[in-house]
């Protein structure tokens, strides 16, 4: 049986960690070649070693608009198309906005924000160069539908991801590209960038247990949770889905 991704090539951002990591593997078992990158050049290549000759890995440091060239052109060159783009690569200091610094909130908002924006640019550049009828898949989080206290810049980034995505899909829709583009409001995942936080609230246990509390269906999610998302938007199966928001949360933003 054909994949659900079968022929398609995906290029994953940040993808040597935590829900990228999984994004590409999944998309990789579902039949997709994928453009393993991260700004960590040696955690990309190791996640693109266990995929076979299906992967290639890119150092790319998404706030790089000379990286975004070089990579989606090179995987024109060596695959002759590009379907898929999977802003993923993500940053938060957890600071309120009496104690974040300027640096602080321009270093969160280049990562989440110009990056996702220089992905978005350059996927367009991509697939419209191979006539690729693509779908761009941008990770904000729930703390782009939602306020958190201490995660100012976080917030602000995210919720400028989820508006990005629909302004990208309706100037898409309306040029007659065939590109779609969609967010992912994830709640919080197992991953290190939840074990960060959860050490910072009392011990990495204790923390973990907080954070399952704040979600309804009481407990974290796993990777996975989020590359069957990133899976569905990514394939055909998603083709009337545009400008939408993707929440993968138990329920936290339901309350
Ligand atoms: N884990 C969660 O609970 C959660 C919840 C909601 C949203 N998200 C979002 O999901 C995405 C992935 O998060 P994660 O939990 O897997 O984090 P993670 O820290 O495990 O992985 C992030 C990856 O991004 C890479 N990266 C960081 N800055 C980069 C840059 N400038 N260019 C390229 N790569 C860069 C890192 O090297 C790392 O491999 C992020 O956008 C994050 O905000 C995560």
């Amino acid at each position: 049986m054909a994949g659900r991704v079968e022929g398609k090539v995906a290029l994953v951002t940040g993808a040597a960690s935590g829900l990228g990591k999984a994004a590409a593997r999944m998309l990789a078992r579902e039949g997709a070649r994928v453009v393993v990158t991260d700004r960590n050049e040696a955690g990309a290549k190791e996640v693109a070693g266990t995929m076979g000759e299906a992967a290639r890995a890119y150092k790319l440091d998404v706030t790089q608009e000379a990286d975004w060239v070089r990579v989606v052109d090179d995987t024109l060159a060596t695959f002759g198309r590009l379907d898929v783009v999977v802003n993923n690569a993500g940053i938060g200091v957890a600071k309120d906005i009496e104690s974040i610094s300027l640096e602080e909130w321009r270093v969160v908002h280049a990562v989440n924000l110009d990056g996702v924006f220089l992905g978005c640019k350059h996927a367009i550049r991509g697939m419209r160069q191979c006539g690729a009828k693509g779908s761009i898949i941008n990770i904000s989080s729930v703390a782009g539908l939602v306020g958190v206290e201490n995660l100012p810049a976080y917030c602000s980034s995210k919720g400028g991801v989820r508006l990005l995505s629909k302004s990208v899909a309706l100037h898409c829709a309306r040029k007659g590209y065939g590109i779609r583009c969609n967010s992912v409001h994830p709640t919080f995942i197992e991953t290190p960038m939840v074990d960060g936080l959860a050490s910072m609230m009392g011990g990495m246990e204790a923390g973990k247990a907080r954070l399952a509390r704040m979600i309804p269906l009481g407990h974290i999610g796993e990777p996975d949770d989020i590359a069957y998302a990133v899976l569905y938007l990514a394939s055909d199966e998603s083709k009337l889905m545009t400008g939408s928001e993707f929440v993968v949360d138990g329920g936290t933003t339901a309350m």
